[in-house]
């Protein structure tokens, strides 16, 4: 190794941490041949007390879901026995050791952090993975995860890579480069046996960019002539082409067998010696010379490697079309029927020359069996080759759809929407027209574009209508949700869903969703006043149990938020939205976590229970990193509005609108409501009245523009915006009227109080306050509290403000609401009230998630448990609550929960 100092330096601290007991990651990142593996390989020389396991990613395996896990977890599988039962289950399934349903992907991950802590437990474990620009998504996502996730386990992970998949991204990262000139030129002058001139050696350099494989590849098969004089140097392409170029032409000087030996090496993605020695025999190769004609370019002893991928990919590239079919020809034949037949019906396809009906079919047996391992990506590439392989038109459409659908949910857009072509150009129906349109609109949907993808939903239910009118319903139910998605941009199609939505014949018995759907659309169509009924009555379907499990997975989310609109906190803050949350982690349905965690995120923060709150955004944050999912941070936004944090409600703020651009319009109206609150509690009214204003001014009072209606009359009174007011007051009223909840009516009260005079204020501030006791949304109530006190100061009525500003004040301050805990400070001043001011806490602060953590264990769950919960590692979790014992001073569980409230009445007397 030349010129590697530092970069050895670097690994060799990583192995000592590793040693320590602690967990490191790091992407090694640079072009191909720049020394990346052989980086690798001076790590694992420096790691020979560890235990190594390794994996490196194979080009022709990108589809094969897991490939690459299975093959660093392999060494690794004695200690299954020991993992919990599911996470047992979770990888022997996709492995394949096993048959069962398709585990979702956090149990997989969560299962190879057991795995990799329970290996860690005997010595040090390293885990190396070479060329993982090449690793299956499955394995990337997995490994990624579960890189994020290590923290206090003796585990390190180094990836080597091209150009990391965005999977891998978020690692720490050392960039690999070309070697200094001096490095360079020795490496250069290592390999050649004459005197090279010295103006094209310092070319050669320059252009290699001291990348060590193309100055040790480049020189060979040039005579000394050709490269002193530097015409056989191509200029102009990209390293990897010039590398791969240079093989090809060694390639190229080979005897045919050796030729057609490499090639068959090159389709063959596994590696494995002996079924390559039957394809050799099936096609007639002579063996005799393997090594002396393939002029070192493969190996062969337990595995079948190439000197370079490159080499691999130069073989194969450069072979014809024939060529290449009859080798996979020859590998089918030589791929066991019985023991791998997907793998069989893969080189199948590959030998196909044109339609073939018996090799599509067993395309499509595997892609099911490819599908249960946990791969719909694979599942996906069978069955595009199906596609390609199928004659008949009708059959052509289905199997067009089946593929589309897999690779939509393998969040493969592009080649989705391309066999939505292909099957709208076959034989098809009406009902399959339909489903094409249904997966435009979800595709559109996932992609940001949520107009678009209302729009087309509509179409697809309309379609319905006349073939199934239950699918047309809810398709319907799914157009309107993404067109409130939309926000303002989807106000239009919103109106037409829910005006064809309600000229649907009504069914005989309605079931719950039904009378879901007619109030949402009702709330379009007609405002609050007919909907609110009905969304009260489908609001206690669900939670009485009378909607299926599986409806409340995918519209619970809705159902809670909808209950939002008619100020049922009853049915929302208390029973639906901790059930539906709880229903959805327990199914692990991870497409629709995200959504559900950031209504309930919501509601946990509008009822002042902060902490909750918190533990929902590091929750969902764990999500998206794992999923890839993108929604807009909706709880942490209300949670530091409802803080009165400025600056980092300013900075969400910013990143909402953005979103709000890109599709998720509904983000903006939640952004004016969240700066509505914000500017409200900081006591800048102008300033709050103008976001209010902005968050009502859609078309429809919908959620957050509704929400804003309180916030609106109380910024507009204080800055004497009577008119303004009085029109908020009234669009408020159009909702808590009809819905009459101690909530609705607590809040009316409020804001009637605010715009009114004499006798009936106190009657109201009152009546405000006492229903918003009632209910759970501490929140409001404290600003009940605050209001009433600052009317009895501006009458003069001193002793009873303070009493009603020291009560606002005490419970702003114990919910953790500063600022309006500020502005009942500043009013109290003013008569002349003495507050002792926050005084910082003595203790060390629990961070987010020591305080999650901490909670979790004082009520009762295990280790595994809190860590199946937060996708961390039982030893991560005790790891977290070791710190916060240290911090509150305790040393056992039991004492936890004395602690906890001690922190916590310690932030209120504060
Ligand atoms: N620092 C170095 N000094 C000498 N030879 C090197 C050095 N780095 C890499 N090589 C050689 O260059 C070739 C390509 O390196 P490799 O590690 O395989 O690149 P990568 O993995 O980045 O594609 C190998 O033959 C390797 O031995
Ligand atoms: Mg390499």
């Amino acid at each position: 190794m030349r010129g590697r100092a530092s970069e050895c330096a670097l690994l060799d601290d990583l192995v000592a941490a590793v040693r320590r007991g602690e967990s490191r990651s790091l992407v090694l990142r640079g072009e191909a041949g720049i020394g990346k593996t052989a980086l690798l390989e001076c790590l694992v020389e420096s790691a020979a007390d560890l235990t190594v396991v390794r994996a490196v990613g194979v080009e022709s395996d990108v589809e094969l879901a897991f490939a690459s896990l299975h093959q660093l977890c392999r060494p690794m599988l004695g200690r299954l026995e020991r993992l919990p039962a599911p996470q047992r289950d979770a990888l022997q399934v996709v492995f394949g050791l096993s048959p069962g349903p398709a585990p979702g992907r956090f149990v997989v991950g969560l299962a190879v952090l057991s795995l990799l802590s329970e290996a860690a437990e005997t010595r040090p474990l390293l885990c190396v993975v070479d060329d993982a620009q090449w690793l299956d998504r499955a394995s990337a996502l997995t490994l990624a995860f579960v890189a994020r996730r290590l923290l206090a386990e003796p585990v390190g992970m180094v990836f080597a890579a091209r150009e990391p998949g965005e999977e891998l991204q978020q690692l720490p990262e050392l960039q690999v480069r070309g070697l200094r000139n001096a490095d360079a030129r020795a490496l250069l002058s290592s390999e050649l046996r004459f005197v090279l001139d010295e103006r094209v050696r310092d070319r050669i350099i320059a252009e290699t960019g001291g990348n060590p494989l193309a100055l040790l590849e480049l020189p060979r098969g040039l005579t000394a002539t050709q490269l002193a004089g530097g015409f056989a140097v191509p200029g102009g392409q990209a390293l990897s082409g010039r590398i791969e170029e240079g093989f090809v032409r060694r390639v190229e000087t080979l005897s045919e067998d050796a030729r057609r030996l490499l090639l068959l090496a090159a389709a063959e993605p596994v590696g494995d010696p002996l079924l390559l020695a039957r394809a050799v025999g099936r096609l007639g190769i002579a063996v005799s010379a393997v090594d002396a004609e393939t002029d070192g370019l493969m190996r062969i002893d337990q595995r079948v490697t190439f000197r370079h991928p490159l080499v691999r990919s130069a073989v194969y590239r450069s072979a014809s079309a024939q060529e290449r079919r009859a080798v996979h020809m020859a590998l089918a034949d030589a791929t066991d029927r019985e023991h791998d037949p997907d793998r069989r019906a893969w080189h199948l396809a590959a030998a196909a020359a044109g339609p073939d009906e018996q090799v599509a079919m067993e395309l499509e047996g595997s892609a099911g069996r490819a599908q249960a391992r946990g791969g719909v990506a694979a599942a996906a590439a069978f069955l595009q080759r199906a596609v390609a392989l199928t004659e008949d038109p009708g059959r052509r459409v289905e199997r067009a759809l089946a593929a589309a659908q897999a690779s939509f949910l393998a969040g493969s857009f592009d080649p989705a929407l391309g066999l939505l072509a292909v099957a709208e150009a076959g034989a098809i129906d009406e009902f399959q027209r339909a489903q094409v349109d249904l997966l435009r609109g979800q595709i559109a949907f996932a992609s940001g574009v949520g107009r678009d993808a209302a729009w087309l939903l509509m179409k697809a239910a309309s379609r319905l209508e006349s073939l199934d009118l239950g699918f047309a319903r809810e398709t319907y139910l799914n157009a309107w949700a993404i067109a409130v998605f939309a926000g303002a941009a989807g106000a239009d199609v919103l109106l037409e869903i829910s005006r064809a939505a309600q000229a649907l014949p009504s069914p005989s018995a309605p079931r719950p969703l039904d009378v879901f759907l007619d109030g949402l659309t009702l709330l379009i169509t007609d405002g609050p006043g007919a909907a609110v009924p009905r969304l009260l009555r489908s609001g206690r379907a669900f939670l009485e149990g009378d909607v299926s499990a599986e409806d409340c997975l995918r519209w619970g989310w809705l159902a809670t938020s909808a209950a939002n609109t008619t100020w049922d906190d009853d049915v929302t803050a208390r029973v639906l939205a901790p059930r539906i949350v709880q229903l959805v982690r327990e199914a692990g349905a991870l497409a629709q976590l995200p959504i559900t965690l950031a209504v309930v995120g919501t509601i946990s923060a509008w009822s002042g229970d902060f902490a909750q709150a918190a533990s929902i955004v590091a929750e969902a944050e764990a999500v998206a990193a794992m999923t890839g999912s993108r929604i807009a941070p909706y709880t942490r936004l209300r949670l530091v509005a409802l803080q009165g944090m400025e600056a980092e409600a300013a900075a969400l703020i910013a990143r909402m609108m953005e979103l709000a651009g890109e599709g998720e319009g509904i983000a903006a109206t939640n952004a004016q409501w969240a700066a509505a609150v914000l500017y409200n509690g900081l006591a800048r009214y102008a300033e709050a009245a103008a976001a209010a204003r902005q968050a009502t001014s859609g078309a429809y009072a919908l959620f957050g523009s509704m929400w804003a209606l309180p916030e609106l009359v109380e910024a507009a009174a204080r800055v004497g915006d009577i008119e303004i007011a009085r029109d908020a007051l009234a669009r408020l009223v159009d909702s808590t009227q009809p819905s009459g909840t101690d909530l609705a009516r607590g809040i009316e009260a409020r804001s009637r109080a605010l715009l009114s005079e004499g006798e009936s204020v106190e009657r109201l501030y009152r009546e405000a306050i006492e229903r918003l006791s009632r209910t759970q949304i501490r929140t409001e109530l404290a600003r009940g509290h605050l209001l009433y006190g600052e009317w009895l100061r501006g009458a003069d009525r001193r002793a009873e403000a303070a009493a009603q500003l020291r009560t606002a004040h005490d419970q702003f301050t114990a919910i953790g609401m500063e600022a309006f805990a500020d502005r009942a400070r500043k009013e109290l001043l003013a008569i002349g009230e003495r507050v002792r001011a926050r005084t910082l806490k003595t203790r060390d602060d629990l961070t987010v998630q020591e305080r999650q953590i901490a909670r979790l264990a004082r009520d009762g769950l295990s280790n595994p448990e809190i860590g199946a919960r937060l996708f961390l590692s039982p030893r991560t979790v005790e790891w977290h609550l070791g710190n916060a014992f240290a911090k509150l001073g305790i040393r056992s569980r039991r004492d936890l929960s004395n602690a906890l409230r001690g922190l916590e009445s310690e932030s209120i007397s504060a």
